[in-house]
Order: C-alpha cells, then sequence, then structure tokens
C-alpha cells in the first residue's frame, strides 16, 4: 500500500488526479470506478479542468460507481446519480450509457443481481477510486463481523447516518438503506485511489496505516491485500 502524504485537500485532490489523468492518456478507453461524498470532489475538477483543456477525453471511457441510496429517484438532488452528474457528469464528454449506478427504488435484492450482472459484464476497473468512512467503511459496507462479497442492500450504520447527515436538511431524512457493490468488485480494480481528508478521518486512517491485520470491523483494512494501492492524505488526516 502506497501512502501519500499531501499537504491540504486542494493538494490531495490534485496528486490523485495526475494518477487518474496519466492512466487516462495511456489508455484513453479506460474503465472506472467513481466513488461519491465530498472528498472527490477536488479530484473530479481537476478532470474536469484536464478534459477542458484537452489533456484527457471521456469518449471512450466508462464508468461505474460504488453505491447509491435506496428509494431515491436519480432525479432527486439527494441522490448519489445527482451528485455524480453534477460534479462531474455534466461537464465531461462521456458517450451516451458509458456511465452506470446501482439503483434501488426499494430494498429489493433483485437490483443487486442486476447490477452484479452489469459489473460482472463491465470486468475489472482500472482504477477504482475510494473514500473511506469515519468508521473505516468502504463504499457502504459497513463493519461488521462479515462482509458482502458483492453488491448488497445495506442498513446505515447510525455513525454514517450522522455523518451523512450534514447533506440532508435533518438526520431523519437521510435514508436508512443503500445499494453498495460488495467487496469482491470494490477491489476488482489494477489501481486503488483511496482519499481521505481531514480530521474526523484521522481514527481510520490511522488503524489502516498502523494496525497489521485485516479484519471486517475495519473494512478498509482489506485494502492492504491489493498489489497496487495508493492512499492519498492529507495532513488533517494523517497526523489528526
Ligand atoms: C461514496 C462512498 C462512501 C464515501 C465515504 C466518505 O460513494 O462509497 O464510502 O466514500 O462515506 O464520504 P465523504 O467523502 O463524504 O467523507
Amino acid at each position: 500500500m502506497n501512502i501519500i502524504v499531501c499537504k491540504d485537500y486542494d493538494d490531495m485532490s490534485k496528486k490523485a488526479a495526475d494518477l487518474v489523468i496519466s492512466n487516462m492518456v495511456e489508455k484513453p478507453q479506460i474503465k472506472l470506478g467513481l466513488a461519491t461524498g465530498s472528498t472527490p470532489i477536488g479530484l473530479y475538477q481537476n478532470l474536469i479542468k484536464a478534459s477542458d483543456e484537452g489533456e484527457i477525453s471521456f469518449r471512450y471511457a466508462r464508468s461505474v460507481n460504488l453505491d447509491e441510496y435506496v428509494g431515491i429517484d436519480p432525479t432527486n438532488d439527494q441522490s448519489y446519480q445527482y451528485f455524480m452528474n453534477e460534479n462531474l457528469f455534466n461537464h465531461v464528454k462521456f458517450d451516451e450509457g458509458a456511465t452506470k449506478l446501482p439503483h434501488a427504488p426499494e430494498a429489493d435484492e433483485k437490483y443487486c443481481k442486476e447490477y452484479d450482472a452489469y459489473l460482472d459484464e463491465f470486468g475489472q476497473r482500472d482504477i477504482q477510486i475510494l473514500g473511506i468512512g469515519p468508521n473505516g467503511h468502504l463504499a457502504f459496507n459497513e463493519p461488521s463481523d462479515k462482509l458482502n462479497r458483492r453488491t448488497s442492500i445495506v442498513k446505515l450504520s447510525e455513525e454514517t447516518i450522522e455523518a451523512n447527515s450534514r447533506f440532508f436538511e435533518s438526520r431523519e431524512d437521510v435514508p436508512k438503506y443503500a445499494i453498495s457493490m460488495g467487496m469482491a468488485d470494490v477491489f476488482n480494480a489494477k489501481t486503488l485511489i483511496l482519499l481521505a481528508s481531514g480530521k474526523n478521518k484521522h481514527e481510520a486512517v490511522k488503524r489502516l496505516i498502523e494496525e497489521d491485520t485485516i479484519y471486517p470491523g475495519l473494512p478498509a483494512s482489506f485494502l492492504t491485500l491489493h498489489p497496487n494501492a495508493y492512499v492519498f492524505v492529507d495532513e488533517d488526516a494523517y497526523r489528526g
């Protein structure tokens, strides 16, 4: 696992984006795994800039996303689809149908099977971008005594509901369930790029870096098994 300590959020976003950009220049038909949440916004802004300046093109790129809330319409401004449109898709030129998020109008396993089938057809990603929850979750694979290998409907932990309530009017408005890629698919990428910024991520980052064990109580710990994982952290997340 390569740990890159960055000065601040902007430095982290730029350094991580440079890695994505160099991969996109090398392979225009790149397969990307994308994440939502506040952390990758700066990275996406750097990709938009590189695309505007003609350094990269999304014309032949394809993407899949990690997760989505259950029961939220993709046009709802709290949906992850809306987030991706606002923060990346509306600003770069992906081909029609080249991007995909999981979607579950209700908590039914059939939507998980549909997404698994899509992921199987999509195949291994070149790059998977990841954030980390303050509790060490990856995508919405919450700390537990066991983790799902494939896509599942997940009950969000109280900690995650609390952390994500900042995006909603009240805590009660945060959906209780999400549809999330499972651990086997999260790691099915040649390169993993995990971003962590801010003091509230310090505890999770410290455990990820310092503990020499892997266990489902810290989903991010499985990152240490991947042969090509990069962890970009800013000083606040690294030192607390
Ligand atoms: C989002 C996702 C989540 C977030 C994590 C951190 O697609 O999979 O695991 O990466 O909750 O979120 P932020 O970046 O908002 O702190």
